[in-house]
């Protein structure tokens, strides 16, 4: 029951003018204030910086884009870069504090792999423990964990029908990784190979 109400809360995001759509609206203005700032003070500025900013406004001006359109690519980034990743990492050390055995094994392989100095780009294919926390973490605390699509036309898919509406259809990760068919054993559908540190909610 729980998860249709919230279910039924994000699909009906932004429909109606509910209090909560209103603050979404009114939070919407502030990221578009925002990007709006960035990007004239970038243009203002001028310069010869190569990074992701200039690109997505080369590739604009080229294209003739409007501001809408750079506006809503920044914002993907913006967005979709900064809260996935802050999510992560919050569960990460949440878990790790949970899992003293697993934070120890993960300080040694970064004892092993890197020692004292900084970390570079080249370690990271080093660090296998970490890179099977990371994924057990993102399995059980996924930060996208609802994903929503629109079809163009009427169609059928498992014997759903589906009319394009807005969204047509969702999946949740959430549900898939660590409900069907997972266990505390590591028995779930994306079991990958050992050493993987299955099992780390309490
Ligand atoms: C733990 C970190 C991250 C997770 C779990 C994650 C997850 C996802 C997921 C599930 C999607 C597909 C959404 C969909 O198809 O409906 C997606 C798309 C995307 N992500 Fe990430 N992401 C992460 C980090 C980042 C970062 C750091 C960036 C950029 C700085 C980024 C940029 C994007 C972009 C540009 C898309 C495509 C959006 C589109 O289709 O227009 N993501 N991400």
């Amino acid at each position: 029951m729980e998860s249709a109400r919230l279910l039924h809360s994000i699909t009906m995001q932004g429909i109606g003018p509910t209090p909560e759509n209103l603050r979404l609206r009114v939070a919407m203005l502030g990221v578009d204030r925002l990007l709006r700032r960035v990007v004239s003070e970038r243009r203002r500025s001028g310069g010869e910086r190569r990074d992701l900013l200039a690109m997505i406004l080369a590739a604009a001006d080229a294209d003739g884009a409007p501001h809408a359109r750079v506006r809503d690519e920044l914002g993907v980034f913006l967005l979709g870069g900064h809260e996935t990743t802050a999510s992560t990492l919050t569960w990460l050390f949440s878990l790790l504090a949970r899992h003293p055995e697993v934070d120890e094994r993960l300080a040694r392989e970064i004892r092993e792999v890197v020692g004292e100095r900084r970390p570079r780009l080249e370690d990271v294919p080093e660090l296998r423990f970490l890179d099977s926390v990371i994924k057990e973490t993102l399995r059980l605390y996924p930060p996208i964990w609802l994903i929503t699509r629109r079809v163009a036309s009427p169609t059928t898919i498992g014997g759903y029908r589906m009319k394009p509406a807005r969204p047509s259809c969702s999946a949740t990760t959430y549900c898939s990784e660590t409900r069907a068919g997972s266990t505390s054993q590591g028995q779930g559908p994306s079991s990958g190979p050992p050493p993987h540190p299955r099992g780390l909610r309490t």
